[in-house]
């Protein structure tokens, strides 16, 4: 066995020895040895007094020299970096000199320096950067980088404003100081997509984006994402860009979504890539919103960036937040509320609920990469939002000017987050903070008393036990409620509660007895528990005027209805199927809203509803209750369909807009609905019509569901199986809907598949973490599906050690199922915890879900 790898703490932290006042950077790119050569300006750190040891982080470096003011210094090398001991320093400032080789070509964990397709390029958050050079690799050090790039190629790019460039070289300068995660450098043969910005105060800014050539017809909109992001920041927070040039990268190999890099971001080019025959809608609205995260970083996160990694939701939680708003702005608020709210329940509130649960600002972590989460980024987010439900607009926009003024180019805390918060508005904090400190998913339980003359909301919040936090206090909860009259008129309009003890009753006059409307807009990330009759939640789903609270009703009917079919054989009857058919067709509604309230809940949200309210979930009875449930509403629905999908049609060509996209979710909900009772007639002719990729891939998943489309499949590849973004969703959408019981045997026969390139990250999820989100494919009662994800992740995890212990989630949810279940994830859990020379990546992940 290996040495246990050491868990760092937030409580350790200590500024570090010396400060970086300047760093010049030359490479001399070769795929086997490149050659790396750093000048470091030092000087001690007046934080730090005394005299200390340099250390500088560094790992799989070979070292050649190292030199201080010109002369050969030997340092102590180990396994994890270099140190010079403090005699060896001269006084005061000094230049120190290294000279490293390092082999990006076979880097296949994708991070530091690394090759893709023949494409040079960089990932260094978090902590990439110090597999190319030396250097003290932590955000807190934050220094303005010259970089020089030598290399027989075409494009060289890095971070800053160009100085110059010849044949075989470029130079870059970036004035901002930084941290070295934002470092990037970029160097192959690729062509750009050009365009021009003018900020709000005059400065030209040219924006490239590079891609491989044949792809610069699928940049246009990203482009266009990038500068109404630009105009969207200037005019709602008043941010403006400050450089001469913003460039961004899309590379096939990448273990995130994107990357912030200062001036040249890098993109996964699933998430910049787009056009109409090869893009669903779903991928634009993403390429929109990761364009804008990743631009919006340049102030929160770059100019205002991280003191240390225990603050990552202080730049990924506000950044989620602002892309948010922009993506509302852009779009529908409704639609992409009840969007974010489901995502947020799937990857948020089970990760909150299992063994992996942390507190949004966590107090230890054994490898960093683990802790890029739903809960840093999703719930980091939603805590932002309750603050600004508590502050209002103004004192939220009062905060965030104090927020940039006072913090711009430092490395800051929550703490320092909060303080702005509280000195523009004078609130006191100290209670919301349990926010940020606390794991977990509050429960609130509501009851109701109406005496004829005044109606009592009472509320008690329980906050549940999570690893390492068996006790937490009360939470400041902002609840935001409407009280309709029977009549379904509005007789108190939204108003916010805020709940601060275990248990507070809040009373509005009241003459008739009202409908209340509670968690209006989903206003706190808590599961609201409320006995609530059938009757009533239609009523609301029928005249709520919170489109949130609107669309929730329908979801906690067919929620209700679901659980009773899985526990006491109900059956679908006319209170839900009637009042979905209402939604349906109600012309005065957003095609984008009635879609998502046809949808139906997911699987892996009733095994954890279920093992909320006690029951143990069985997921193969699960998987065909649902599929009854949307047997039931077909036929009810069914002789309206064909109308419905008629009048969807959209003439002309097509636009990606938030209109469009939502007519055609409509309309491929109709078709898949239709396809339960019409055999897939509908939908073979709407695929074989369809002249974009929303509605080719919408019509296949609808034959997919039936059983049907395995000619439509054979076709599928025929046209697109060189196209490695578009092939993988040829890969994953035959796994995510084949039947549980054959999910596994898909996934094999896919494997097998001479284009599963399964070193490519994107290539890999497509085929096991689409297996992983097959509920009850995964979870069959074989073990088969466990199986055969537990051998991929270890087999990925000695090339790939952040992608294997990422997608290892599939398996945070083993407490909810039986003890057979149980008992065989344990066994995967053990067997990759005793893999000899497991990844300390995977090995934590393994460890806590183990508990
Ligand atoms: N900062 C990037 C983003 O959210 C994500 C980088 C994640 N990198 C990692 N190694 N986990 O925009
Ligand atoms: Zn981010």
């Amino acid at each position: 066995m290996t040495d246990q790898p050491r868990a760092v703490h937030l409580a350790d932290y200590q500024p570090y020895t010396h400060r970086v006042e300047h760093v010049a950077l030359t490479f001399r790119l070769a795929p086997r040895a490149t050659r790396v050569l750093a000048a470091l300006r030092l000087s001690p750190n007046p934080g730090r007094p005394g005299r200390h040891d340099l250390r500088l982080d560094g790992e799989q470096l070979r070292l050649i020299a190292v030199r201080i003011e010109g002369r050969e210094v030997a340092a102590r090398v180990d396994a994890t970096g270099m140190t010079i001991p403090a005699e060896m320093l001269p006084e005061g400032g000094f230049t120190l000199e290294t000279e490293v080789e390092i082999a990006p070509e076979g880097n296949t964990a994708l991070e530091g320096l690394y090759m893709s397709r023949g494409m040079y390029c960089t990932q260094c958050e978090a902590e990439g950067f110090r597999k190319i050079t030396y250097y003290p690799d932590r955000p807190d050090v934050m220094a303005p980088f010259r970089v020089r790039i030598e290399a027989d190629l075409p494009v060289l790019l890095s971070n800053g404003n160009p100085l110059g460039q010849g044949p075989g070289w470029a130079e870059w300068e970036d004035p901002w100081p930084k941290p070295a995660y934002l470092f990037a450098l970029v160097a192959g043969d690729l062509v750009a997509h050009s365009a021009d910005f003018t900020t709000a105060s005059g400065r030209a800014v040219a924006l490239n984006i590079w891609v491989r050539a044949g792809d610069q017809d699928r940049c246009a909109y990203a482009m266009d994402s990038l500068i109404r992001s630009m105009r969207w920041d200037e005019e709602v927070y008043g941010r403006e860009y400050d450089l001469d040039v913003f460039n961004i990268v899309a590379v096939d190999d990448f273990n995130m979504g994107a990357m912030e890099n200062k001036g040249l971001n890098i993109f996964n080019s699933k998430y910049v890539l787009a056009s109409p025959e090869t893009a669903t809608d779903d991928d634009f609205a993403r390429i929109e919103a990761i364009i804008a995260h990743e631009y919006f970083h340049n102030w929160t996160g770059n100019r205002i960036t991280c003191r240390d990694w225990f603050q990552l939701c202080l730049k990924e939680g506000l950044t989620v937040f602002r892309d948010q708003q922009f993506s509302g702005d852009m779009r529908s608020h409704a639609v992409k509320r009840i969007e974010d709210v489901l995502m947020l329940r799937a990857r948020q509130f089970r990760e909150d609920g299992g063994p992996l649960a942390h507190p949004v600002r966590p107090d230890s972590y054994v490898e960093i990469n683990n802790f890029y989460t739903a809960t840093i980024y999703e719930k980091g987010a939603e805590v932002i939002g309750m603050l600004k439900r508590l502050v209002g607009e103004e004192g939220y926009a009062r905060a965030l000017d104090l927020y940039f003024t006072r913090h711009d180019g430092e490395a800051a805390t929550i703490e320092d987050w909060l303080r702005v918060f509280e000195d523009a508005t004078g609130r006191d904090l100290a209670q919301f903070k349990r926010w940020y400190t606390e794991a977990g998913t509050p429960r609130v339980k509501v009851w109701e008393e109406w005496d004829g003359e005044s109606y009592t909301l009472t509320f008690e919040q329980e906050n549940p036990a999570t690893p390492g936090q068996p006790e937490k206090g009360a939470k400041v909860i902002p609840i935001a409620v409407g009280l309709l009259n029977p009549n379904g008129d509005e007789v108190l309009p939204t108003t916010v509660l805020e709940l601060t003890q275990d248990r507070q009753s809040f009373r509005f006059p009241a003459a008739a007895r009202p409908v209340p409307s509670i968690l209006r807009g989903f206003s706190a990330p808590v599961v609201l528990e409320r006995d609530v009759s059938p009757e009533e939640r239609a009523f609301l789903l029928a005249h709520d005027t919170d489109p949130f609270n609107k669309w929730e009703a329908g979801r906690a009917l067919a929620k209700d209805l679901l659980a009773r079919m899985v526990t006491e054989g109900a059956a679908p009857g006319p209170d839900w199927l009637d009042a979905i058919a209402r939604v349906t067709f109600d012309e005065g509604l957003d095609p984008a809203f009635r879609a998502l309230a046809l949808r139906l809940p997911g699987e892996d949200d009733m095994a954890s509803t279920l093992h909320a309210g006690g029951i143990t979930p069985d997921p193969a009875r699960i998987w065909a209750e649902r599929r009854r449930m949307g047997e039931a509403l077909a036929r009810r629905l069914g002789p309206q369909l064909p109308g419905l999908i008629e009048a969807l049609a959209e003439p002309g060509p097509f636009t990606p807009d938030a209109r469009a996209a939502g007519r055609r979710a409509l309309r491929i909900a109709a078709l898949a609905l239709l396809a339960r009772v019409d055999g897939g007639r509908a939908a073979r002719a709407a695929h074989a019509a369809a002249d974009n990729m929303t509605e080719e891939v919408g019509a296949l998943i609808a034959l997919l569901e039936v059983g049907a489309g395995q000619e439509e499949l054979v076709a599928f590849e025929a046209r697109w199986g060189r196209d490695r973004n578009v092939m993988d969703k040829w890969f994953a959408l035959q796994i995510a809907h084949a039947h549980p019981d054959q999910a596994v045997a898909v996934t094999e026969a896919l494997t097998r598949h001479p284009d599963f390139d399964w070193k490519n990250p994107n290539r890999f999820r497509s085929v096991i973490g689409a297996l992983s989100a097959n509920h009850a494919g995964f979870h069959h009662g074989s073990g088969a599906g466990y199986r055969l994800v537990a051998d991929w992740l270890l087999r990925l995890d000695p090339l790939n050690p952040q992608t294997a212990a990422r997608m290892s989630t599939a398996f945070e949810t083993w407490p909810r199922y039986d003890a057979d279940r149980q008992g065989m994830v344990q066994a995967e859990l053990a067997r990759m915890a005793a893999a000899p020379g497991l990844s300390r990546d995977l090995g934590e992940m393994v460890a806590r879900m183990r508990g």
